[in-house]
């Protein structure tokens, strides 16, 4: 049975959750491999609208498995938040589980994401503020604290002493903030060990016996692989992989287990928080597409920054992921455009740019040429069907498609689950 993940190929916020919230259904586990708290996946439930930064978005489904697996950083506030939201709002929803990997957020990591950012000044990078880089640091400098050393007192103290020795050093002598208190931090763990002993387990046993018993797998991805810290926009970037390749270090299922890529972007773009953005529209129809899309930032409330579409961005990521389809979102907030712009290549200095620069200061001097397509006027979110669009919105997903050399197998011309346009 397949095992099918889906990514971002954007730098976030390409409408994940709504799209794995539609094809949970053809599926027996929803599972979360990278990323933690920083994602915000939207999803739309009659009139309900749920925004999940922890939960995978199966998890409004009664007959669904949801795995929150090792690559995922936990933040036991957040999810214990998440699940009385989704407990009081239906009385049956999915199993959970949760990785004895999972590394845990920590106060001092969220602190210390605040203040780095803040002595970045204007190099900051606009994170979430959600710790996200300061516990990947001590995740791969080999000093984190993990979901099953909640259940060993004994180290998790011995763990939590020298990480907060340091840690206290670091806010107190360089950031001039407030100590920790151990026992404060310590017994707040050791509550956190119970609430989440019930749903702790090996995912990756978990995972590996799911699909041997043939059940099928829906992975996903968070955040977006223009975001990624090897081959995105460095260093605006997030800490943790959202790269396709990264399901088998996230959750434990091997390469050759996943049959299917699926590669989520916007029909325009957005970005969130600092960095290079070569297609930005900074006011008029810039202000239009954030209106119209309501783009705003699930996590952190910011507004995204929009542009035109852009191809060769879009492109250098789809290399790596190599994409088996590709899903369009948002398709209906371009209705009432005269007409419409997409990147299809760069210029830097006169010349042509292949790729994607690796230098900030490339990215600043790089000008994006454009292909213009006619817009269209209809409102395009009654669209069940490639041919109820007006021929203009074909002509764009067309080009997309022959720009791209991905087939796209969906358009979503809505935010609601059957506002869908299966190709
Ligand atoms: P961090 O992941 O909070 O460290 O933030 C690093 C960068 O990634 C910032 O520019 C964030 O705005 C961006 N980012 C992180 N998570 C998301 C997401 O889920 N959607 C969009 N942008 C994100």
């Amino acid at each position: 049975m397949p095992a099918t993940v889906l990514i971002g190929l954007g730098w976030g916020d390409e409408g994940k959750g709504r799209i794995i919230d539609y094809l949970a259904p053809q599926h027996d586990l929803v599972v979360r491999f990278n990323g933690g708290p920083n994602a915000g996946h939207t999803v739309k439930v009659n009139d309900r609208v749920f925004k999940f930064h922890l939960l995978p978005s199966g998890m409004l489904y009664p007959d669904k498995v949801c795995v929150i697996a090792n690559g995922v950083v936990l933040d036991v506030d957040t999810m214990r938040r998440e699940l009385e939201e989704v407990r009081g709002a239906q009385e049956r929803h999915a199993q959970l589980f949760v990785s004895d990997r999972c590394h845990l957020i920590l106060p001092f990591h969220k602190i210390l994401d605040l203040v780095e950012e803040k002595a970045r000044g204007k190099r900051r990078l606009g994170t979430t503020g959600q710790g996200i880089g300061p516990v990947f640091a001590d995740k791969i400098s080999r000093k984190g604290i993990r979901v099953g050393d909640l259940f060993h007192p004994g180290t998790l103290k011995e763990k939590l002493e020298n990480l907060l020795q340091e840690k206290n050093k670091l806010l107190t002598l360089v950031f001039g903030e407030n100590p920790l208190d151990f026992y404060e931090v310590y017994e707040k763990l050791l509550e956190d060990g119970e609430f989440l002993r019930p749903f702790v387990t090996d995912t990756l046993l978990l995972l590996q016996k799911a699909y041997r018993d043939g059940k099928s797998i829906l992975l996903e991805g968070a955040q977006g692989a223009l975001l990624d810290h090897e081959l995105g926009t460095y260093p605006f970037v997030t800490s943790t992989s959202p790269m396709a390749g990264m399901v088998s270090l996230g959750s434990g299922l091997g390469p050759h287990q996943v049959d299917r890529i699926i590669g989520v972007v916007k029909a325009y773009a957005t970005r969130v928080g600092t960095g290079p953005f070569p297609t930005e529209l900074v006011e008029g129809i810039g202000q239009y597409l954030r209106d119209r899309g309501g783009e705003y930032g699930t996590t952190t409330g910011r507004p995204r920054r929009c542009g035109w579409f852009d191809v060769p961005a879009i492109k250098y990521v789809i290399y790596p992921n190599s994409p088996d389809e590709l899903v369009i979102t948002k398709l209906d907030v371009l209705s009432g455009l005269e007409e419409l712009k997409i990147c299809v290549g760069y210029h830097l200095e006169g010349k042509e740019f292949p790729g994607l620069p690796a230098a900030f200061e490339e990215f600043e001097k790089l000008e994006p040429v454009y292909e213009t397509l006619p817009g269209w006027k209809e409102d395009i979110s009654r669209a069940r069907r490639l041919r109820d669009l007006p021929r203009e919105a074909i002509g764009y997903i067309k080009f997309l498609e022959q720009a791209l050399e991905v087939p796209i197998s969906l358009v979503s011309v809505g935010p609601s689950r059957e506002q869908m346009i299966e190709i």
